[in-house]
């Protein structure tokens, strides 16, 4: 049985924005997750529609581009010249001349439109059984807007522009949202009488409801509950109000599922990130794209996560992470960089001025303090010393290093890829590891230490350094001659039996 109502969904993009003074389309402008007409699909999204029609005219390329990465189901429909949106629906019947049902129709310059309030509007319109229906909202300042007039028993009568408004007219508060749905039959009746008599020489898609009424045909206001849902963004100053009021919105629903926002206006949540119950997320925060943070982990202050997962109980402290993974339990920060592909497993930890990237960090390991990993697999409960690089670009090709399980490896080391450190292995402070490190080896790789006796004394006498060496050995009076300071006292058992501070002491 077909369905009683089909439904058909056409947004119009086809403006220029002028006002947004951009080389990017209106419609293509981020907005907490999704670009504007990326938000008005979505809340369209839950009518079902049998085709779904996007009018796009400038940029357009650009804007087919988008819609074919978010809605592939959409069909685009080129309107070349822009002469209003009447024109604008009148070409998209055209490119559909068997809908037939309800056809809903959206500016793509409402972003804030729930999905409930179309499904609201679509079913008031279909149970009424009228030709078309309204979005209507009472709005504090109806400047710019079209007005809905009604006549003395309260029925719509026609919608007017602000140009083209009575004096009178322009004290109305109730104004048109830009979102409409009407039989599709009906609709394409009057759309080839519209006319181009206005202030702007355009087909205005709002006189379809003057004249539908004039031929006796059922119509219909829907009041929108929340007027702000129906706020349109014309310029930069307009869109930042509304990504201050979507950000209230989405962080008042987290809040009220469980999550605990420390300070919500400095919270920026995508729409499209997911937290769980008892997440903590700390001021100056900002959770993008497929973020996702599990109970109980804290995040913040001063942290962006882009398409990053967060594991329940994890730390994320004044960090960036892009594609990252944060395993359950696990730290980082404060102050540490997590590039695409670093997977931190369970209670791993990444510390401060740590920068990962495609790297695998195993379950309990650390990387505490000054490292640059890249390229690397690091196995369990292992420690990489302080100020550490993992070198893992020759200038032509990226090569992997891989550290084992339970390792200890010393400060400052330069593990030159492609290089391997076994299970249990050490390596010692300021090595530069080029070669494998079997399993339980201490790999050291560092010029010997030799101290010059008297070298300051001799060569920079009467400085305050030698001043101070000379009161310091006062006591024992050790006054080198000049053929003993040139000695070498190095020693060739630095690394031995004994374990060093500062070879592996920096956990
Ligand atoms: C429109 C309504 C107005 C309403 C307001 C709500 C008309 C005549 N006026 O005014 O009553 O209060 O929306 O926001 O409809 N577009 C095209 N092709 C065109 C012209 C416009 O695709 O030829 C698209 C624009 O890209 C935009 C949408 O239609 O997404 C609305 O057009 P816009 O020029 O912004 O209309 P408003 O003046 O805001
Ligand atoms: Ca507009």
């Amino acid at each position: 049985m077909p369905e009683p109502y089909p439904r058909t969904v056409v947004v119009l993009a086809a403006g220029e924005g002028k006002r947004m003074k951009s080389s990017l389309p209106k419609v293509l402008h981020p907005l907490l997750g999704r670009t504007l007409v990326g938000h008005v699909l979505n809340a369209a999204a839950p009518l079902d529609a049998v085709r779904t029609l996007v009018v796009v005219g400038h940029g357009a390329d650009q804007v087919r581009t988008h819609l074919a990465g978010i809605a592939p189901g959409a069909t685009a429909v080129h309107q070349a010249e822009q002469h209003g949106t009447g024109h604008a629906v009148r070409i998209a019947m055209e490119a559909a001349p068997e809908a037939t049902g309800t056809v809903v129709v959206l500016n793509g310059d409402v972003p804030l439109l729930r999905p409930e309030t179309v499904g609201e509007l679509v079913a008031a319109h279909e149970s009424e059984g009228a030709a078309a229906t309204v979005l209507a909202a009472e709005v504090p300042d109806p400047a710019g807007l079209g007005r809905i007039v009604r006549d003395a028993t309260g029925r719509l009568e026609q919608i007017v522009e602000q140009r083209d408004a009575t004096p009178a007219q322009l004290g109305i508060r109730e104004i048109n949202a830009g979102i409409y749905a009407f039989d599709a039959i009906r609709l394409r009746d009057v759309l080839g009488k519209l006319s181009t008599d206005n202030d702007q020489g355009e087909e205005y898609l709002t006189d379809v409801f003057e004249l539908l009424v004039s031929a006796g045909e059922p119509v219909g206001v829907h009041l929108a509950a929340d007027h702000t849902e129906t706020l349109g963004c014309n310029d930069r100053v307009e869109l930042a109000a509304l990504r201050r009021l979507l950000r209230d919105r989405v962080n008042e629903r987290w809040m009220r599922a469980g999550v605990s926002l420390l300070d919500p206006g400095t919270t920026w949540i995508d729409v499209t990130v997911a937290l769980d119950r008892d997440a903590v997320v700390d001021q100056n925060t900002q959770l993008r794209g497929g973020s996702v943070v599990g109970s109980g982990a804290v995040v913040g202050p001063d942290v962006t996560l882009v398409d990053t997962v967060v594991g329940p109980g994890a730390t994320v402290l004044r960090s960036h992470a892009v594609g990252a993974e944060v395993g359950p339990g696990a730290s980082v920060g404060p102050y540490a960089y997590l590039r695409p592909d670093a997977r931190l497993a369970e209670r791993a930890k990444v510390g401060t001025f740590v920068e990962v990237k495609n790297t695998e960090i195993g379950a309990g390991s650390k990387v505490p303090h000054l490292t640059y990993v890249g390229d690397a697999t690091i196995g369990e409960h292992s420690n990489i010393g302080a100020a550490s690089v993992f070198v893992n670009y020759d200038g032509v090709q990226k090569h992997r290093t891989v550290i084992g399980s339970h390792a200890r490896t010393g400060a400052d080391n330069m593990f030159v890829a492609p290089v391997e450190v076994g299970d249990g292995a050490y390596t010692a402070a300021g090595s530069v590891i080029i070669e494998n490190v079997p399993a339980g080896a201490m790999g050291v790789a560092r010029a010997r230490q030799r101290n010059i006796e008297g070298w300051v004394l001799k060569r920079r006498a009467g400085t305050a350094a030698a001043q101070a060496a000379e009161r310091a050995q006062g006591a024992s009076a050790v006054v080198p001659s000049a053929s003993e300071g040139e000695e070498i006292h190095g020693t060739a058992e630095s690394v031995g039996g004994t374990h060093r501070a500062g070879d592996t002491a920096t956990e």
